[in-house]
């Protein structure tokens, strides 16, 4: 089961709801979120009010990914704001634990998320807690960066992790995935797939997914 979730941080903000309608309608599996605070990544994006709005538009749940620090304060509020996932990174906050259980109290499902240069030790003793790890394959912040390929050794290790562990838990890869890598990430064990600027950056959305998914069918 391969799932794709676009970015919207690459869509055309003006028009947001339509943006969402036409990914959906395109394929899109999830709507991908990205928070960034301008402190625990250097871009500032949108917040819950930005999810509550386009909550109506989305028919498919909301991946928000949280780019910020402190993590715990904003989880109910984007909970509330319709979030259905909502992941973090483990340096951006004090208690990675006490985070993963508060977004389980609010109702959504948590994922950890591990930067290109964060180890996968901090999976240690959560992992089996977990519904999704999102490994990144750039470093947060900007759309439309290259991917880097240790990611794939990584996504690799993590399957593996997940495997032992006997959980359905999803493993997601974010950053530079495009119709030309998908297969091979997918190959490498990644089962849901972030892309921003490659999609969006198409005119014909639906036809850019239908690619992703041929590449995913033979991968
Ligand atoms: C980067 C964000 C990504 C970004 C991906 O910090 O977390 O979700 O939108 O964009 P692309 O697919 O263009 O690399
Ligand atoms: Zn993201």
């Amino acid at each position: 089961m391969h799932r794709i979730a676009p970015s919207i941080l690459s869509a055309d903000f003006a028009r947001l709801g339509e943006e969402i309608r036409a990914v959906v309608a395109a394929g899109a599996d999830l709507i991908h979120f990205d928070v960034m605070d301008n402190h625990y990544v250097p871009n500032l994006t949108i917040g819950p009010l930005v999810c509550e709005a386009i909550r109506p538009y989305a028919s498919v749940p909301i991946d928000v990914h949280l780019m910020v620090s402190p993590v715990d304060r904003i989880v109910s509020d984007f909970a509330k704001a319709g979030a259905g996932i909502i992941s973090f990174h483990p340096e951006a906050t004090l208690h990675v634990d006490r985070t993963i259980g508060l977004i389980h109290e609010c109702g959504c499902k948590a994922g950890l998320v591990l930067n290109p240069g964060t180890p996968l030790s901090y999976l240690d003793h959560v992992l089996e807690k977990l519904d999704l790890v999102l490994i990144m394959s750039v470093n947060p912040g900007f759309a439309g960066q290259a991917f880097i390929p240790e990611a794939l050794a990584k996504l690799a290790a993590v399957r593996r992790r997940i495997a032992d562990c006997g959980r359905d838990i999803w493993l997601e890869v974010d950053g530079g995935v495009k119709v030309d890598n998908i297969g091979e990430i997918a190959s490498a064990g990644a089962d849901t797939f972030v892309s921003g600027s490659a999609i969006f950056g198409t005119k014909d959305y639906a036809a850019t997914i239908a690619a992703m998914r041929a590449q995913l069918a033979a991968a």
